[in-house]
């Protein structure tokens, strides 16, 4: 069964659908259109998008990480441009997270704004990256380093799209779900833990629930904290170990999913340390997301470079290290006060 949430902005608010075939209902209203997506996911997709969109125009993107940049979002405002499109056209972002933050944030700047869809193919990007309007692209000096707040006037998630994802990305995204019940949402983990077999066979009535709770979620932190002055980092939760592992482990070796894995168990078991959380909940949260095939250990880093790596972190605030932990599992809070000692404890043990 298909489901509809909003997400309560004032007049920025959108829907998301969510549920197989929901692409059937995309609808432009007559307006110009340019899809975004990448030389991965047009052969896939774009035929269905074109389908409802015959007038459409097409910029094509290479794949990867590694075009999330200010010349790639260039590209995009180039055919923009140079087509004569108006401020009342609309963007079609077809891809994941790389393709909804770069066409995300090309509207967010053409004639000072236009409006967007995100239609997410990946799992991470239909329960995180097209929601919330964080839009932007890397520079050298930062990953996400150029962008701006720039919410989509609608999100498609359509399950269907999932077949053809590959498992470690499907895993990666898996991690993002668990993270929204550990963070704060107990019911849904059990939940989770309860549809293991499900998650795992992509089955797609569960997913459509899985979406549902996690875009809710997210659409609740998001409509009270827009920008990220409080609550939204929340959303963080083992962003940080995550960060410092993807750079210790060069980017590209680990999915930032799987690394975000990792990062929760840590930031889990520091929880423990600090007489938050119990063993025992470490232990569930690291059984779920093994039994999920993600991985929950770091690779062999030194404690002091794992600790310099987290301070390059920009959730540095006046050079103390704000951490998202759980106290307990289910319940996260940022902490801007961990002893370091605690934490090198943490690192020794991990190690
Ligand atoms: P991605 O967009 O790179 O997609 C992963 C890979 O899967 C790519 O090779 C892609 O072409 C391929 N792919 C996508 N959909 C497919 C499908 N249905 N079938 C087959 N292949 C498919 O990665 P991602 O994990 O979706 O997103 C990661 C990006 O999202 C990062 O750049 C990250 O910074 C960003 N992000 C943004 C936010 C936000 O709030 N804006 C939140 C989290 C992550
Ligand atoms: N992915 C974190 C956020 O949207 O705030």
């Amino acid at each position: 069964m298909n489901r509809t949430l909003h997400v309560d902005l004032g007049e920025r608010s959108y829907p998301i659908h969510i549920g197989a075939g929901a692409l059937n209902g995309l609808d432009a209203q007559n307006r110009r259109c340019l899809i975004v997506t990448n030389d991965t996911i047009a052969p896939l997709y774009l035929p269905r998008v074109l389908e409802a969109l015959p007038d459409a125009a097409v910029c094509e993107l290479p794949d990867g990480e590694s075009f999330k940049t200010l010349d790639t979002a260039g590209r995009i405002l180039d055919q923009l441009a140079d087509g004569g499109f108006h401020r009342d056209s609309l963007i079609i972002a077809l891809g994941g997270g790389v393709i909804g933050d770069i066409a995300g944030f090309a509207a967010s700047v053409y004639h000072r704004g236009i409006d967007f869809i995100q239609i997410p193919t990946t799992l991470l990007a239909m329960v995180d990256s097209s929601v919330g309007g964080k839009t932007g692209v890397n520079h050298q000096a930062g990953k996400n380093l150029i962008g701006a707040f720039h919410q989509p006037v609608q999100v498609i998630a359509d399950l269907d799209l999932l077949a053809t994802l590959p498992p470690r990305e499907y895993a990666a995204g898996l991690a993002e779900v668990v993270k929204y019940a550990a963070l704060g949402d107990l019911q849904l983990l059990d939940w989770l833990e309860s549809r293991v077999a499900e998650l795992r066979s992509r089955d797609t009535d569960v997913l459509t629930e899985v979406v549902y709770r996690c875009c809710l979620a997210k659409a609740k932190i998001v409509a009270a904290d827009e920008r990220e002055q409080g609550q939204r980092a929340l959303l963080n939760l083992g962003h940080t170990f995550g960060h410092a592992i993807e750079t210790a482990s060069g980017y590209g070796t680990l999915l930032h999913g799987e690394a975000v894995a990792i990062g929760m168990v840590m930031a889990a078991d520091l929880s423990c340390r600090l007489g938050w959380a119990s063993a025992e909940e470490v232990a569930r949260l690291r059984s779920l997301l093994s039994a999920l095939s993600l991985p929950t250990s770091p690779p062999p880093i030194p404690p002091d470079e794992f600790i310099a790596l987290m301070q390059r972190d920009k959730k540095v605030l006046n050079n103390r290290l704000r951490l998202v932990l759980l106290r307990p599992l289910g319940h996260a809070v940022i902490s801007a006060d961990v002893p370091l000692d605690t934490l090198r404890e943490s690192l020794d043990a991990a190690a």
